[in-house]
Parts: structure tokens; sequence; C-alpha cells
């Protein structure tokens, strides 16, 4: 244990503070990912229960070396409303050769994992089964039958130093480097941690394929719990060292962004995540493009500063400034916008409703219902605020709902559509789509608010730029 990383449990969304503190036993470490459900068709009750048991750790940040090259590649996104789970998917290939999965997209998570068999190197005519929870995956990983998978050792400083999530138990120095990820319901995620490559589709040059080597990768042998059930696995876009996220942008440009599709829309809907320059944000292609406020603007882009702050490792921050409602800045204290004084707000692609720290929630709540004062409301859960959007006559009412802008540092705002702040619920009901969160606590800006917007995290300038789209391309 000595020398390890001293890890900080951080809570995305409301409630569960300290919770997994001692999660990971003797000297393990433990992490909360997005929790997916099997059920066809999570209720939003569910989706907001899942963010709320969302959370991730934090361990002190690594420097990261920066390689700008020329190129970039893209991954299909798409929404994983078809599951019943409020993530986006996206397809990953990873192995020699290459093996297909369906991962989440996560930027808050520094460590990507897939579903895997037990005894890789062992027979493995059973294998599959030896997935518990009476659940056989579609899918799973198998090392054995990859010439590029290496274990990384226990007793490798990798292991020991770098990978903040990996257990302490190291019982023959040859062992697997092992990780434990638990979660508040009991669910877990248990493996072994070793590099891959991972197969790429290079844009531009048409389907040219690539290999990303040394991809960390975890291989999760045991899961529990029915978190994990949609998809095979999660790929890491979390500000860390070992994120998939970090190692494909040191390659590509220092930089990737993604285009979320509506979240109700189909599977066959798909957008892109992409590493280095994108097309669709093409003046970002320049090399000192960051630097440049009209650079960006000439793509139509908007900007702000990306926090890479250690408070909020490997979560991505930025600075609001504040929310107006129909052009009004609300009034709510300063206070709830910075990371230094218990505050501050991140972006999360995997969490679904936006969280806002209590005095932010209550101005914004009050600020949207006064507007939606004359329609009847309508309890459920787990909104505050819902309203019978039907009229009498039975047709949809036509309420002109007032627009909501946050704003960022660097005078930039984020101006959703209005259906991912009042948002659908149920046939002919509406809710704001907000969840309250703790004072003190993070503000999470969750993938819904994210919809039809393009976003590109640049970690060498440390700029994050957006940008409305349809996300058709
Ligand atoms: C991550 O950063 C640490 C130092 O902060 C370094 O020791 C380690 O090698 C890095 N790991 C990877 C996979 O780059
Ligand atoms: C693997 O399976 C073969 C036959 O299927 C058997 O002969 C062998 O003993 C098995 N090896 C192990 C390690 O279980
Ligand atoms: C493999 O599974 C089948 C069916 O579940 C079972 O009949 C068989 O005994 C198992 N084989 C081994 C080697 O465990
Ligand atoms: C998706 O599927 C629907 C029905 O299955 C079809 O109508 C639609 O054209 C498809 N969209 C795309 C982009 O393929
Ligand atoms: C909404 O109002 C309509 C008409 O007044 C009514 O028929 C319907 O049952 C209401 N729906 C809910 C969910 O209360």
């Amino acid at each position: 244990m000595a020398g390890r990383r001293r890890v900080m449990l951080v809570v995305v969304a409301a409630g569960l503070l300290a919770a997994a503190a001692s999660a990971g036993g003797s000297g393990g470490k433990s992490a909360r990912f997005e929790l997916l459900r099997l059920a066809p068709a999570a209720s939003l009750a569910d989706l907001a229960r899942m963010d709320r048991e969302r959370m991730a750790f934090i361990s002190s940040r690594g420097r990261r070396r920066a390689a700008e090259i020329a190129s970039a590649f893209a991954m299909p996104l798409s929404s994983g409303a078809y599951t019943g789970t409020g993530q986006y998917f996206v397809r990953f290939r990873v192995g020699t050769p290459a093996q297909p999965f369906l991962l989440v997209a996560d930027t808050g998570s520094d460590l990507t994992w897939v579903k895997c068999h037990r005894h890789p190197a062992a027979n493995n005519s059973n294998a599959s089964t030896s997935v518990p929870a009476g659940s056989s995956p579609r899918r799973a990983f198998r090392p054995d039958k990859s010439r590029t998978w290496a274990p990384i050792s226990c007793s490798s400083t990798t292991c020991k130093e770098s990978l903040p999530f990996s257990l302490a138990a190291c019982s023959t120095p040859s062992s697997p480097c092992a990780y434990d990820y638990r979660y508040k319901d009991g669910s877990a995620a248990r493996g072994t941690v070793g590099t891959e490559s991972a197969t790429i589709a290079l844009s531009g040059s048409a389907a040219k394929k690539a290999k990303l080597r040394d991809v960390v990768l975890g291989c999760t042998t045991a899961y529990n719990g029915q978190s994990f059930l949609a998809s095979d696995g999660v790929l890491s876009l979390g500000y860390s060292n070992v994120s998939f996220a970090s190692r494909a942008a040191t390659r590509f440009g220092g930089r990737f962004s993604y285009c979320l599709v509506d979240h109700l829309a189909p599977r066959n809907a798909t957008s892109y995540l992409t590493f280095g320059p994108n097309p669709a944000l093409s003046s970002s292609a320049a090399p000192d493009a960051a630097a440049s406020c009209s650079h960006a603007a000439a793509a139509g882009a908007r900007q702000t500063p990306l926090l890479l702050n250690h408070r909020t490792h490997p979560f991505y921050a930025v600075t609001v400034r504040g929310v107006s409602v129909a052009g009004e800045l609300l009034k709510i204290p300063r206070a709830v916008w910075d990371v230094e004084q218990g505050g501050g707000a991140i972006l999360d692609s995997g969490t679904s409703l936006t969280v806002l720290a209590k005095p932010a929630y209550r101005a914004v709540v009050a600020a949207l219902s006064k507007s939606l004062a004359e329609l009847p409301r309508v309890a459920m859960d787990p909104f505050d605020y819902c309203y019978n959007w039907t009229s009498p006559s039975g047709r949809d009412v036509a309420v002109a709902l007032p627009e909501l802008a946050v704003h960022f540092a660097g005078s930039s705002r984020l101006e959703p559509p209005a259906k991912s702040y009042v948002i659908d619920a149920a046939p002919g009901v509406k809710c704001i789509g907000v969840q309250e969160g703790p004072w003190p606590g993070l503000s999470v800006i969750g993938n819904i608010l994210q919809q039809e917007h393009l976003w590109e995290y640049d970690l060498n300038n440390r700029r994050l730029r957006f940008k409305r789209s349809r996300c058709t391309h």
C-alpha cells in the first residue's frame, strides 16, 4: 500500500457522499460508474437513480505528453435508449484479430473495460458461463484469442502507481494486476488489467484501418448487479493518463469530440466520437486554433476553458457564470459554480439528467415553473415539476417555453433546445428535467442537456468547444 496514490471519491450526482470511500477494503480502490439497466424501458425515475448512484474517483493528475499528428479517427456513437438506458454507446474493436464491442461512452471514467472470459489461458469451452448473476454476455472478450493482449503484472510500477483503480493484492509478482469496482447497491465489476491494441477507422482516407497500441484495458471477469447488462463495458473518456481518451488524443491531435443525437433517437441514428480534428469544427484543425477565438467563431463554435483540476479529476469541469431563463440572469450564489468553495460544474456523458446543486436547482425550477403555472401539475417520480401537456381536446397544448441558457466563462452560452430541459416524461406529460443535487456539491451537465450539440474536448489547449448540431454525420 505504501506509495500508492491517495484516492478520493467524488459523488457526481446527489446523495451518496463517501458511500464507497472504504469500498475497496484492504487497500482496494473502487469506483462507481454509470449504471445500465436491463429493463427495456427504464423509467426516468430509474435513470435518475442511476445518475445518483454514479460515482467515480479522483486520482492525482499525471502529466500528459501531447503529439500533434495531422490525422483523426472516428467511432460510431448512438443513443442507448432502445435498451432503456440513458447512456450513449460507442462501437469499439479491440484485440488482434479485432473483436467488436458496444461500450458506454463515459467522460467520467478512467478505466476502459470489456466483459471477458474468466480463464483466458485455460480451457475455455465453458468459460462464458463464469460470468455470474445468471447473465451470459452477448459478447465477451477473449484475451486468449488475441495476439496483442499483454497482461500487466501486479508487481509492476504501472499497476502499483499508474493505475488509480488497481487493487493492492499481489500474491506472486507475476500475478495479474487486479481491479474491483464497487457499487453502492452491491454491484461490482472485477477483473485484471492489460494492454491491448484497438482497431480504429481513420478519417479522411477511405475506410483505412489502423491500430492504436498500448490501450489500457480491463478484462472484467465477474460483475454482479444488473448494471452492465445492456452494454459490453465502458469506454473511458475521462481526463486521466490511462484513459482511452488520453491514449487516443495523445496520438491524434490532443483532442476528441462527440455529437450526441437526441437521447430518444433510434439505435440506427448514429453520430461519431472523433479523435483528432473534427471536420465539423474545421477551423479547429489549424494548429493554433485554440488560442484564437476568431477561429472557433469561424466554425460557428463557442468555447470556454476546460478546467482540468485535480479536485474534479478525472471529470471535465467548466466555469459556469450563471444561468438565465427568458433572458433574465437567475440569482444563484457564485460559490455554487466554484470548485474552491465546494461547488463547480462538470460535463458528463455518462449522467443522463442534469443535476444542479440546491441553490441553482431552486432558482432554475422557480423561473421555469413560473412560465408553466397555467398548466395542470401531475406527479411523476423523480421530478418535482411535471405538467399535463394534453389539453381537454386531447391535443398537445401549445405553450411557449422560456429559453434557458447556461453562461460559461469566456462569454459563451449553451442554449439547449427546450426538449433538453422540459423533457417528455410520459405520453402527454412533460417535466422540468433537472435534478436537485446536494449543496455543497458538484453540478453535473448531463447528456440530455448536451444532446444535439457537438462537443470538442481540446486537452492540449484546455478548451471546450461546442456547437449546435443535428449530429447527422
Ligand atoms: C501515468 O502517469 C504517471 C505519472 O503521473 C506515470 O508514472 C505513468 O507511467 C503514466 N501511465 C501511463 C499509462 O501513461
Ligand atoms: C482441457 O481440456 C482437455 C480436453 O477438452 C483436457 O484433456 C485437459 O485436461 C483440459 N485442461 C485443463 C487444464 O483443464
Ligand atoms: C460445460 O457445460 C456443459 C453444459 O453446461 C456441461 O454439461 C459440461 O459438463 C461442461 N464441461 C465442463 C468441462 O465443465
Ligand atoms: C432507421 O430505421 C427506421 C425504421 O427501422 C427507418 O425508417 C430509418 O430510415 C432508419 N434510419 C437510418 C438513418 O437508417
Ligand atoms: C391530462 O388532461 C387530460 C384532459 O384534461 C386528461 O384526459 C388526462 O387524463 C390528463 N393526464 C394526466 C396524466 O393527468
